[in-house]
């Protein structure tokens, strides 16, 4: 008889390069040499939520056009319940908010509600100063938690180590409760940072000016997705 026991495939860590960091004077060559990433992380900003202006849906439909990476659209505005069904028109795969953004948790859930019905992954996003505590039963309406480590606003900030706590917290709650809920990580990603990350429980990396920056970007998203299997398969052991 045949053993049909499968195991499960080991999920590799999802790289999501940043293209606020990309020279937008040749966005095409820019996004196609991130080619390699799992997702492209597209930051939108209004100028309010965060001191800082970045672009809105007629860019991010740019983008969507020339490259062929899901979308992981970044959410740093006022009012984002007002803007999400733009940007799943403009070709986001999965939108995230901050809940610090809309009302209160009835608020949050509602919005997540609203995305998936819209046919994309709900993503909520937390900044430095909020806890994750008061997120932790409304997993399961959630499908990707993006954990801040800079204030947002700004790529090429320092990692913020003392994060990682929260990284631990929810990676406990979402496996007692077997949730799919991906943890995601933003700001100060290379390859000085990703193994903390990833050891304490990430699955997905966004990371910016570390990449850009690199002469050879395909390889260095290649160097960062191996430090963090190694770093998840070490924490498994
Ligand atoms: C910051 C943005 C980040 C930024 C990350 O507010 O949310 O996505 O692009 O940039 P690095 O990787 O340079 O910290
Ligand atoms: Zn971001």
């Amino acid at each position: 008889m045949t053993d049909m026991t499968v195991s499960p495939a080991p999920s590799s860590p999802i790289i999501a390069p940043s293209v606020l960091a990309a020279d937008f004077s040749q966005l095409g060559k820019e996004v196609a040499a991130v080619a390699g990433g799992d997702w492209l992380h597209v930051d939108i900003m209004d100028g309010h939520f965060v001191p800082n202006l970045s672009f809105g849906p007629d860019v991010t439909a740019t983008i969507k056009r020339v490259t062929d990476l899901e979308l992981d659209v970044h959410l740093m505005i006022e009012e984002p319940e007002k803007w999400v069904e733009r940007y799943v028109e403009a070709g986001a795969d999965c939108v995230i908010f901050h809940v610090e953004a809309v009302a209160d948790k009835d608020a949050v859930v509602a919005l997540c509600r609203t995305l998936r019905g819209l046919g994309v992954r709900a993503g909520i996003s937390v900044k430095p100063a909020t806890s994750v505590e008061e997120y932790l039963d409304i997993l399961g309406e959630v499908d990707l938690l993006l954990v801040m480590s800079v204030e947002p606003g700004f790529g090429g900030q320092s990692f913020m180590p003392e994060m990682l706590e929260k990284v631990k917290t929810l990676r406990a709650a979402i496996d007692a409760g077997q949730h799919s809920t991906v943890i995601e990580i933003d700001g100060g990603i290379s390859a000085d940072t990703i193994a903390d990350a990833a050891a304490a429980g990430c699955d997905a990396f966004v990371a910016g000016s570390a990449v850009f920056k690199q002469e050879d970007k395909a390889a260095y998203i290649d160097r960062l997705r191996s430090l963090a299997a190694a770093a998840q398969s070490q924490g498994q052991q």
